[in-house]
């Protein structure tokens, strides 16, 4: 069950979804903007979109050529509501062409830098220079405006912008949502401020105000349970949870002996220690371990993981007996992407802060408009430690993927060592923040080495560290050969057993980010 009490703002603008690759940025520069925004797609009924009463409209890019059969469309009427509509690449050729203007297939293709000259530096190109340099991404073109429209900007071989100033209709052919248009962003201010008539009024306090009247408005006097993972979402949401009806919450914190260095203490102290929330730590560590015993199948392991985790999480819950809501950190992508892409499953990704479905709780999930920075920036103002709000991405069934082959305490013990001085070395170096993740891997491998005269055969750390937005795709970090050295040289020292530290360098795809 999911729910759309959401506490969302009242000031709206849509974004209507032609299959843009950028479409989710076009939605964060938005944001950023401090004006509340969603995707929604290109073919919700009109009635629906203007009964969200949006401030603005725009139009995303896509694949497709706006004359091609089976071409995706928006209605007309869209266009004679009042409301303010930016047309961007495909979306201002169907603007064009919708309204009696002609779009072609160009004989050039426009991509990447390309200088525009402004030909009119009124509505969106206010107080903008003359020239610009635009990212392009396109092959057709607007050859002729529309009835009503101008021309406002061309590069040398296409037009770049249009706009009908009285009826407030824009379109770019370039991409301002991109950062290669670094003055995007003042295209977007003008828009929403200028001509959609929108205030600054999506900021943390007023998601965090908005947020809990909703929750209280949700659950009224139930009892919510919220499974906390250590990981900044569900932190979140239990921060937001507890703001909103205090005792009515219990948190539910399982260790299941695959947790990073501190990690549980950090959790406890803050949620009992500082925000007092009633809090379950639940110590499962031996059941898990006992039944991950001479499993080395990475698939297996996640699924006895995700099973067992449920399980106990049942337990928990059962023993509450009377909660009827489940607290959840489900964040915007997650919902943007269930609703419309299907994703090959490469990678058993279980959710693990779920609990089963013949629990019937109905589910709260006050961070499910919110895209991750945004998640950060509401932790941040709700008073969360910074080591939470900052954590890197964690995969749920936790060191278990990262103990490579059999996953023993032993070999975990290992592993959490020297997983520390990763992280403890990349934080020195100011580096944390920048990475999207770094952790160590423990090898099946063991090797030969040489300490003190003795011949020693022991086990190899792998380190991982990658830049990423999204995790859909990565790279390797290239990390300053001082810190590498740091790395390595302390954890051969300080993590027995260990004699070989090797560095990844694998980009994602063809590698995963996790190794298991
Ligand atoms: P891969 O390894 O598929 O990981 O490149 C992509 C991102 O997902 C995280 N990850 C998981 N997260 N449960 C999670 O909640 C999982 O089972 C899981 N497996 C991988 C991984 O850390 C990376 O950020």
């Amino acid at each position: 069950m999911s729910n759309e009490i959401s506490g969302k703002p009242e000031e709206l603008v849509v974004v209507l979804d032609f299959g843009a690759q950028y479409g989710q940025l076009i939605a964060r520069r938005i944001r950023e903007c401090h004006v509340y925004c969603e995707i929604i797609p290109h073919d919700m009924p009109t009635a629906e979109i203007l009964a969200r009463r949006p401030k603005g409209i725009v139009l995303s890019g896509g694949p497709s050529s706006v004359y091609e059969e089976g071409a995706p469309l928006c209605d007309p009427a869209l266009f004679e509501a009042g409301i303010p509509v930016l047309g961007i690449c495909y979306g201002m050729q169907l603007m064009a062409k919708l309204l009696g203007g002609e779009v072609k297939g160009g004989a050039r293709r426009e991509f990447g830098k390309t200088e525009l000259t402004v030909l009119h530096d009124g509505d969106i190109f206010q107080g903008l220079n003359p020239r610009l340099i635009a990212w392009m991404s396109h092959g057709d073109r607007v050859e002729r405006v529309p009835p009503g429209f101008i021309e406002t900007a061309r590069t040398a071989h296409a037009l770049a912008a249009m706009s009908d100033p009285r009826r407030r209709l824009f379109g770019v052919q370039f991409h301002p949502e991109v950062v290669h248009t670094p003055w995007g962003d003042e295209v977007f201010r003008s828009f929403l401020y200028q001509q959609c008539g929108c205030r600054e009024s999506w900021t943390p306090r007023s998601v965090i105000t908005s947020a809990v009247s909703a929750i209280k408005e949700q659950v009224g006097p139930g009892k919510v349970v919220c499974a906390l993972s250590g990981g900044v979402d569900s932190a979140v949401t239990a921060a937001l949870v507890h703001r909103a009806i205090g005792e009515q919450l219990t948190c539910v914190f399982m260790d299941h002996g695959f947790l990073r260095k501190g990690e549980a203490e950090q959790v406890v102290e803050t949620f009992a220690g500082n925000f007092h929330v009633n809090l379950i730590h639940v110590q499962a560590q031996e059941r898990f371990v006992r039944r991950l015993q001479g499993v080395v199948d990475p698939e297996q392991k996640r699924r006895i993981i995700g099973e067992e985790y449920a399980n106990v999480l049942e337990e928990e819950a059962r023993k509450l007996g009377d909660a009827e809501f489940l607290a959840q950190g489900t964040l915007y992508p997650d919902v943007i992407e269930s609703g419309t892409r299907q994703a090959a499953r490469i990678k058993t990704h279980h959710n693990v802060a779920g609990l089963p479905e013949t629990l019937k709780l109905e589910l709260v999930e006050p961070v499910r408009y919110l895209f991750k920075d945004e998640v950060r920036a509401v932790g941040e103002e709700l008073g969360l430690p910074a080591e939470i709000v900052w954590r890197h991405p964690f995969p749920g069934p936790g060191l278990a993927i990262r103990v490579v082959g059999e996953v023993t305490p032993e070999r975990l013990d290992t592993l959490r060592v020297a997983d520390d001085i990763i992280i403890d070395e990349i934080m020195a170096a100011g580096l944390y923040r920048r990475l999207f993740q770094c952790f160590g891997v423990l090898a099946p491998i063991k090797s030969v080495g040489v300490m003190g005269d003795q011949r020693t055969y022991g086990s190899t750390i792998v380190l991982r560290a990658v830049t990423s937005d999204d995790a859909m795709t990565a790279d390797w970090a290239q990390l300053p050969y001082e810190v590498l050295s740091r790395i390595s040289t302390r954890i051969m020292n300080e993590v027995s057993g260990v004699n070989r530290v090797v560095y990844d360098i694998s980009s994602k795809p063809p590698a995963t980010i996790e190794w298991e």
